[in-house]
């Protein structure tokens, strides 16, 4: 498959999108995730995206498309991909376009997820993350808890909570995904290749998503 996953900041895209892997060995692609190991590792990228991450503002579109111009080129994408967090605004929409006309790829489809406001406010807040960069599995201390010391289920790594999941850089991403990525739902929409999910459940959305590809 070769989707994309649009939603808010907690929506639940990188949770859908892990389980899609399981479908046909689609490869999850998440923006944030290979942001955040650079980050950990100390890259040139991740010294220049941290500050922007932490504040919870979007790193320049310049730098996404430099880095997802390369990912999409790498031998596994052949598989199919499903991308997480990208693209985010309209500028790096008509560059991806651009990029896969390029490459000679079609999307099936874009998934907009949609969840309640208070629902996102609770899954955020809530959330750990495995500190493994190769691993950065997602676990909520309500629905999905890590184990009872606090690792992770799958690598045994500490989970920890996000640099950006203070409540001033939440309420900062909140109103940018509204401001600057919202508009992409009428971007795809225009296109003809927009589907709406409600999603509470992530198994039911995935379950829906999957019908969808056929
Ligand atoms: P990114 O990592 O993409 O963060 P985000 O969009 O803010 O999304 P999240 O990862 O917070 O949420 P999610 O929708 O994946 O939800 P999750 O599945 O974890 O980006 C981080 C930063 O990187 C950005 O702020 C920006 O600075 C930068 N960046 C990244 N991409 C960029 C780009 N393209 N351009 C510019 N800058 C970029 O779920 C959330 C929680 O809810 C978890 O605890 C989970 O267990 C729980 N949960 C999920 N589903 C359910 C459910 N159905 N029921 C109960 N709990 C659930």
């Amino acid at each position: 498959m070769r989707i994309i996953l649009l939603g808010a900041p907690g929506a639940g895209k990188g949770t859908v999108a892990k389980l899609l892997t399981e479908y046909d060995g689609s490869i999850q692609i998440s923006t944030g995730d290979i942001l955040r190991s650079a980050v950990k590792e100390g890259t040139a990228l991740g010294k220049e995206a941290k500050g922007y991450m932490d504040r919870g503002d979007l790193v320049p579109d310049e730098l996404i498309m430099k880095l997802m111009e390369e990912r999409l080129q790498q031998d596994d994408c052949g598989k199919g991909f499903i991308l997480d967090g990208f693209p985010r605004t309209i500028p790096q929409a008509e560059a991806l376009k651009q990029l896969l006309a390029k490459l000679k790829m079609n999307l099936d489809f874009v998934v907009n997820l949609e969840v309640p406001r208070d629902v996102i406010l609770d899954r955020l807040t809530t959330r750990r993350t495995c500190s493994n960069p190769d691993c950065q599995e997602i676990y909520n201390i309500k629905s999905n808890p890590p184990t009872p010391d606090g690792k992770c289920k799958k690598c045994g790594s500490p989970v920890i909570q996000r640099d950006d999941e203070t409540e001033e850089a939440i309420l900062n991403r909140l109103e940018t995904y509204q401001e600057k990525t919202a508009p992409l739902a009428g971007f795809y929409e225009r296109d003809g290749i927009l589907k709406n999910f409600e999603s509470i459940e992530s198994q039911e959305t995935v379950k829906k998503i999957k019908a969808a590809l056929g």
